[in-house]
């Protein structure tokens, strides 16, 4: 049983991000290989990097409370999943600064996304790919591009819900 960190990086009011997470649901729910835990970053409350060293230094040591739980959660969990909107052709503010804020907790983690925009929020996957490798995570090769106008609308609703279905087991399927 593989158990899967979903972590939701928006925190706009009416994000497109919760509708992701119920599709990202609709196909763990029918599996019996995975769990999932869901950590929202607007409710975690993380702050804005602010420790004296960096998190790979082998002096750093977490002073933040918030940052132990997000840390604890990480270690706990076999493989992570991000929810990842494109935010000026990269990752959001809240998700980058998430994954800034811990080090080797990250090195050879199963990571992959499901992500979203107006071309899939590729230039997001690809700046993912360069801080996940960066911070020498395992990164995943199917890494999910929801496209509005094609599979998703604007607002987040289903436009092709057998793509987006299937983009999701296949993400799923290389983490479990
Ligand atoms: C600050 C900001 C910048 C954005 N930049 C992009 C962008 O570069 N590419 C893109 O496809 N969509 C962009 N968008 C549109 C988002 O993809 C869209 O608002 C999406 O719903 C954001 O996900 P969320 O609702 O879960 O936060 C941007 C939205 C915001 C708020």
């Amino acid at each position: 049983m593989t158990k899967i960190l979903v972590v939701v990086g928006s925190a706009r009011p009416g994000r497109v991000a919760d509708k992701v997470v119920d599709y990202i649901k609709k196909e763990t729910d029918t599996r019996e290989d995975v769990t999932t835990e869901i950590v929202d970053l607007k409710e975690l409350q993380l702050p804005f990097f602010d420790n004296e060293l960096a998190p790979v230094s082998p002096d750093y040591t977490i002073t933040n409370p918030q940052v132990t739980v997000w840390q604890e959660k990480v270690d706990a969990a076999d493989a992570v999943l991000f929810v990842t909107p494109e935010y000026n052709h990269t990752l959001s503010a809240i998700q980058k600064n998430a994954l800034d804020s811990l080090g080797k907790e990250w090195a050879d983690k199963p990571v992959s996304a499901v992500a979203y925009g107006w071309s899939g929020g590729s230039l997001a996957v690809a700046t993912l790919r360069e801080v996940l490798s960066n911070l020498k995570a395992d990164t995943k090769e199917d890494i999910a591009q929801l496209g509005f106008m094609k599979d998703l609308n604007p607002d987040g609703t289903l436009l092709d819900e057998s793509n987006v279905a299937a983009q999701i087991k296949a993400t799923i399927d290389e983490l479990a």
